[in-house]
């Protein structure tokens, strides 16, 4: 453990932990963008901006060290991060993380020439980065300069996708859109059925693809993952109601099953992943 100082108060903190990492567990409003509790720390956005020893330092990828004494309210961290806000600004005057992110620091309109014409993207690789963290590395960052964008290989519609939507449910400006009804969802313009139970044949929440996927990663068999909400409920309530009669018979069983449900929540991670919307 170390201590070290943020705002004049002494905090814990365990060795390999982000000044970010710290600040976030006890409370302290450090705004983040491309930031990703689930993801490598980046440092690309400069929102998290702090002050270490009269200079200025990304908290997201800042090491914990002894006795460092950060400052997140500071003069200069404020001027810092309204500068960023305005070039955000220019660069996606919709984007209504952006503009609520900008009024917390007085800015209404950007004092640079807005890019009406762009989407919201701010090319913060969320989710560039939540995709190949999955496995599938269906979209990149494409094209060079001022037209960079994320889009899919040559702009068709990705092969490798799975059609799980973590890339748009963790896109922190809501810039990657989708349409989803109970047959089937539509992503980077690709088309995806949802797969069917394997009890009940209703409709699941993934995708046939996103089953395919799981399984294969797993080495589990499909019909682990292929369950609705209420099937995969009952079947958990039955295996671990036999555990209790039946420890020894059952234990294989039970183990199998749990980690097939929990690798299949982590990879969905997407209504994933939790800290989310939670910049401050
Ligand atoms: S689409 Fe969203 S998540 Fe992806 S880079 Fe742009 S802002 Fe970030
Ligand atoms: S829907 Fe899933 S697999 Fe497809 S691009 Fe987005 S994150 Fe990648
Ligand atoms: S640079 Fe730290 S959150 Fe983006």
């Amino acid at each position: 453990m170390v201590t070290i100082t943020i705002d004049g108060i002494e905090y814990e903190a365990r060795e390999g932990q982000t000044v970010l990492d710290v600040a976030k567990e006890n409370n302290i409003p450090i705004p983040s963008l491309c930031h990703h509790e689930a993801l490598k720390p980046w440092g690309a956005c400069r929102m998290c901006v702090v002050e270490l020893n009269g200079k200025i330092m990304a908290s997201c990828t800042l090491p914990v060290a002894k006795d460092q004494n950060i400052k997140t309210k500071s003069e200069l961290v404020k001027t810092v991060r309204k500068v960023v806000l305005n070039l955000l600004l220019a660069r996606c005057p919709h984007s209504k993380t952006i503009q609520q992110l900008a009024r917390l620091y007085g800015i209404t309109k950007t004092t640079l020439k807005a890019d009406e014409g762009r989407d919201n993207c701010i090319l913060c690789n969320v989710c560039t980065r939540v995709c190949a963290q999955l496995g599938s590395s269906a979209i990149a960052t494409v094209k060079r300069g001022s037209e960079k964008e994320i889009g899919t290989p040559f702009g068709e519609k990705p092969p490798d996708c799975i059609g799980c939507l973590s890339c748009a449910r963790n896109c922190p400006t809501e810039t990657i859109k989708f349409e989803e009804t109970d047959a089937g969802r539509i992503i980077w313009n690709k088309s995806f059925e949802m797969a069917e139970c394997s009890i009940c044949k209703a409709k699941t929440v993934l995708t046939k693809e996103q089953v395919v996927f799981f399984a294969k990663k797993s080495g589990l068999p499909e019909e682990y993952f292929a369950k609705c909400d209420e099937c995969a409920r009952k079947e958990t309530a039955e295996t671990f109601a036999q555990l209790v009669i039946n420890p020894g018979a059952h234990i294989m069983k039970a183990w199998g099953f749990t980690f097939g449900k929990l690798e299949a929540k982590a990879i969905t991670a997407s209504p994933v992943l939790p800290q989310k919307f939670e910049r401050s």
